[in-house]
Order: C-alpha cells, then structure tokens, then sequence
C-alpha cells in the first residue's frame, strides 16, 4: 500500500514539475490505456493507471485548465477470439458483455472519463482505416511475405495462441505457441515438437502470407533524440526501457495480422486479413475524441498548444513511446506526447 501512494505521488510529482517549468500550453488530452474487453477490471489496473489519470486530469479542472479525458475499451485481438470459441459465443457477445462490464466498474468506481467508447465503433473503424490508409498511401509501409503456420481443415492462418504442442524445454504437453505456460519460456510457433492446431486439432503446414510492416528502423534516428535527448524527464523505468530498445536496434513490425476479427487491412490483396490490434487500439483515443467532439477533435490531437499525455501500463511502454509516436509521425498531422505517466 505504502509503495502503490509512493507510485502514484511520484508520477504526479514528475508530471507537475515538467508541467510548471517548461512550454505553455494551451489545452491538455489525457488518455488512459485502453483495457481489454475480455475480462472485467481489476484494482490493479485503477491503481497503476486509471486512479492516477483521474487525479491528474481533476486537479487541471480545478485550475480552470482546458482538458480532455480520454478511455474505452479495446475491443480486437487474438484473445478475445480464443474466448469467444471457447464459450460457443461470437467476439462480438463477448466485447459487448465486458465494455458494459468495464464501463459501468469506472462510472461506480468515480472516473471522470469526458468519453468512454469502444474501438468496435464505426468512428473508430473509419478512422483506423483511414490512417493505415494514408500511411499505405504515403509509401510508410514495407510488404514482406513470410510462411506461417495454416490450418488446411479450418482454412486458416493460426495465431501463435492457436498452436499447441510439446514444450522443446520442459517436454509438457499443451505449450502454446507464443510460451509455455508449465514452465513460463516464451516461444514460437516453430520451435514446437508435434504443433496442433487448436481448431481442428490437425497438424498445421508453413504456407506464405503478405503483411504489412511499420519500418521503425527507419523512424530509430529522430525517435533516440526525441526520448533521450528531449524527454529525460519521463519515468526512469519508462525512459530506460525505451533506451534498451533503441540501444538493442529497431526492426520492422507488422501491423496486420490473419484474423477474422478487426478492422479490415483496406488494400486490394488483403482479404482476410485486419489490422493488428496495437495498430488500432492507441487510434481509439483519437476516435473516442472524434466521437465526443466531431468538429473540434483535431485541435485535441493536431495543434502543437496541446499538450498529450498518455498514462498507460508498464506492460504497453514500447508502444505508446515507439510505435505509436512513430505512426503520428509517419502520418504527419498529429502531435506527439509530452509524457508518458
Ligand atoms: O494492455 C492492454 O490492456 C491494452 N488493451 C492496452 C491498450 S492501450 C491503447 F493503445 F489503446
Ligand atoms: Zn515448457
């Protein structure tokens, strides 16, 4: 307890002293991490992020400050899926029983969100889609065929999370193909002995499959002076993972995904494939805007007097201080964050 009040002072103590000793500004868009609408809420979460945000962005409304408050829920990804099968649901049921979950937890709990949607809003789904759009458009992406793994009974790609078999390192049986849940290592799919498809229980084969990947080794240089030089004032746990990963070397990232739940990729040739979630998910703060404030969303996202901060989970550092920030960029209209809480 002790430690999670030092936390939470710690970060208000960070945000307060760049806020009084730097840029003015004249309007602040705070967001707070998207949860998952896969399972409910839980006090870690409103202690690690949410609690923290709504004090934040309370005492800005206290001194008369021009602020947005931003949450939903986050609504695509494998898991939701591998959830939906098992519970002879469809995504959709699922989503829908937890954002109301999630959302009526917030309301009780007393988070003054100005708007909580969901990224399987149309808004959101024009807006997404647009953006990989312009990226496309603007030669930001990279193609690149790999083989993955294919279900020839089920007549699909399968997820990493949708391939079990024995563990290479402990030898248990049921090892997934992202880790190993017996004896924690992270795997992939490859390194299975026997792999099975969770669907159809056949043995899957290596077929070919375009996507689109994020060139971060492209955006390396400017994103080293942007955090290291310019930011030192973010949290050291937050500054120093970004510097691990700037100093291990950026790669490329995909940004799709064979799925058939999400926002479709909207290029010819991309049929059954969606965008991957971490593409889309930090685009819902944008849309949730959009859809709170449909003629004035872009000063809260576009005009440099804004200011942006993003509190987040320690486990989404990489993507909200990289990934995201170098999609804004790529895009060209959008500012960047100021901290990342
Ligand atoms: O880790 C998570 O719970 C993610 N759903 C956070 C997403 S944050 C943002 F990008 F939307
Ligand atoms: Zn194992």
């Amino acid at each position: 307890m002790a430690k999670l009040k030092a936390t939470k002072f710690a970060k208000l103590k960070i945000i307060k002293s760049h806020y009084t000793m730097e840029k003015k500004f004249k309007r602040t868009t705070v967001t707070s991490a998207l949860p998952y609408a896969n399972g409910p809420v839980h006090i870690g979460h409103l202690a690690g992020v949410y609690v923290p945000a709504d004090i934040y962005v309370r005492y800005l409304r206290l001194k008369k400050e021009d602020v947005l408050f931003i949450g939903g829920s986050d609504e695509h990804g494998v898991p939701i899926t591998i959830r939906a099968k098992k519970e002879g649901i469809t995504p959709q049921d699922v989503v829908d029983r937890y954002h109301s979950l999630i959302k009526k937890s917030f309301e009780e709990f007393g988070i003054s969100f100005d708007v909580y949607s969901r990224t399987t809003s149309p808004t959101h789904h024009q807006l997404a889609s647009d953006f990989f759009k312009t990226l496309y458009d603007k030669g930001e992406f990279i193609e690149k065929t790999s083989e993955q793994y294919y279900d020839e009974e089920a007549k699909t790609f399968l997820a990493d999370r949708y391939i079990t078999g024995e563990c290479p390192h402990c030898h248990s049986e049921g090892a997934y193909g992202d880790q190993c849940e017996k004896c924690g290592t992270s795997l992939s799919p490859t390194d299975l002995i026997n792999p099975k498809s969770a669907i159809s229980g056949s043995k899957p084969v290596m077929k070919e499959t375009k996507h689109w990947y994020l060139p971060l080794d492209k955006h390396e240089g400017w994103l080293r002076k942007w955090i290291l030089e310019d930011h030192k004032e973010w949290r050291p746990n937050v500054y120093g993972q970004c510097k691990s990963w700037l100093d291990m070397g950026l790669q490329p990232r995909a940004v799709s995904r064979d799925l058939d739940w999400g926002i479709p990729v909207p290029v010819e040739g991309a049929e059954g494939k969606v965008l991957y979630v971490w593409f889309d998910a930090p685009i819902g703060y944008i849309s949730n805007t959009k859809e709170l404030l449909p003629d004035s969303w872009e000063t809260w996202w576009k005009d440099p007097e804004t200011r942006l901060i993003h509190f987040i989970g320690k486990d989404n550092i990489v993507f909200h201080c990289i990934v995201f920030p170098a999609m804004l960029k790529a895009e060209g209209s959008y500012i960047l964050p100021e901290n990342v809480p």
